[in-house]
């Protein structure tokens, strides 16, 4: 299910569900697919890849989930939100969280 306009999108819970354990095996040799760090900083190069429908190769993603990668990249590519708010969560020296 697509999350609505306003619902902060997160790696943990709307990017990383996206990659298959065969995508993440396939690109191991350049990138990994379940890594927050990794996707951030291929971002570009990946969307570029999946609107074209080149990757995966074996059969390219529906709109629906190239637009939630897109709007992903779009909205600070946030690694994690408050399961029970809209609100991204920030993390703080010494481990502490706050919502932002
Ligand atoms: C910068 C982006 C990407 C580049 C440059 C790239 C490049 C490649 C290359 C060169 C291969 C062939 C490797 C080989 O022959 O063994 C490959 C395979 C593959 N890639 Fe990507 N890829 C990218 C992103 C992705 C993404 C985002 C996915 C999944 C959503 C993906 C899924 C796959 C899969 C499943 C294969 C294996 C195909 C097979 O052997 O059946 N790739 N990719």
């Amino acid at each position: 299910m697509i999350p609505d306009a306003e619902q902060p999108l997160s790696f943990e819970t709307h990017v990383k569900p996206l990659f298959r354990e065969r995508d993440r095996g396939s690109m191991e040799f350049a990138f990994d697919l379940w890594s927050h760090d990794d996707v951030s900083e291929y971002a570009d190069a990946i969307l570029d890849r999946l609107e074209e429908g080149a990757m995966p190769c074996d059969g390219a993603w529906s709109r629906e989930k190239v637009d939630l990668f897109r709007r992903w990249t779009q909205n600070g590519k946030l690694p994690l939100t408050h399961p029970k708010s809209r609100r991204a969560v920030t993390y703080l020296r010494g481990g502490k969280s706050r919502l932002i």
